[in-house]
């Protein structure tokens, strides 16, 4: 065995692991917020459209989404490995425990979250990214260049209550996973200082109500932009 592969097999490279995936998966969420932003432009879809279409011929950001999908693979399954080897190592639960004086109710949830979010991410992949890809999406001309109508496939996708309602309510979620995600990554790669310790607690607490808000946004504009 490597020394990568005894790493990744010990608990602590696992949680490395963890916190190393997560936080590329955090740098996405930026990028993927920047880019859907444009939705609410009010131009019909022309910003969005060529921003999705340069996206997907881009060499480089070709190479990122792949790696995007390993990590969210790799974050999933390594959250499923040290979730079994933490029931292992302690089959009979604790005669007394007070957790919410110990923990936060996130950080003691963050399976189920993870798992909202994980629903939440094949949903959302088969609504757009799919049809995108591998389905046969309308046309628009924009400036005489011809772009695949990415705009169209969300503006109606939101038009459902009950699909714009599910991504609210995914977004809840995710502000939870967030919220301790964040500070824990940054604690397992080893950040932990005096004085930054508490200034990332809080930029963590602000990225994990700002970001989830500004993507719910996206679906209650759109629903309500279609009534
Ligand atoms: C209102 C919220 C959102 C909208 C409108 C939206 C829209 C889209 C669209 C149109 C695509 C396909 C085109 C593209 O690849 O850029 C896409 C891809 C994707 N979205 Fe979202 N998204 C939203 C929120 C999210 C959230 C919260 C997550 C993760 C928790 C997420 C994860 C992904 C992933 C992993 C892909 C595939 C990207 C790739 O090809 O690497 N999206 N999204």
């Amino acid at each position: 065995m490597s020394w990568v592969t005894k790493t990744l097999d010990s608990t602590l490279g696992r949680k490395l692991l963890m916190a190393l995936t997560g936080l590329f998966l955090i740098l996405f969420l930026v990028v993927h917020l920047a880019g859907n932003l444009q939705l609410l432009a009010g131009d019909g879809g022309d910003a969005f459209n060529v921003y999705a279409e340069g996206m997907a011929v881009n060499p480089l950001i070709r190479a990122v989404s792949i790696l995007n999908f390993s990590f969210i693979a790799l974050h999933v399954i390594y959250a499923i490995l040290l979730s079994r080897h933490n029931k292992k190592a302690r089959p009979v639960a604790y005669a007394v425990t007070n957790p919410s004086a110990n923990s936060t109710w996130a950080s003691r949830n963050m399976g189920i979250l993870g798992t909202v979010i994980f629903i939440f991410i094949l949903v959302h992949l088969r609504g757009f990214w799919y049809r995108l890809k591998f389905g046969t999406p309308e046309k628009v001309m924009i400036d005489g260049v011809e772009y695949k109508n990415a705009y169209i496939i969300v503006e109606e996708a939101f038009k459902n209550p009950i699909y714009s309602g599910f991504y609210v309510l995914s977004m809840i979620f995710l502000a939870f996973h967030l919220y301790h995600g964040f500070a824990s990554a940054f604690q397992t790669v080893g950040l932990r200082h005096k004085k930054y310790t508490p200034l990332i607690q809080k930029v963590g607490i602000g990225f994990a109500i700002l970001v989830p808000a500004l993507f719910a946004l996206i679906p209650i504009v759109m629903y309500i932009q279609s009534l």
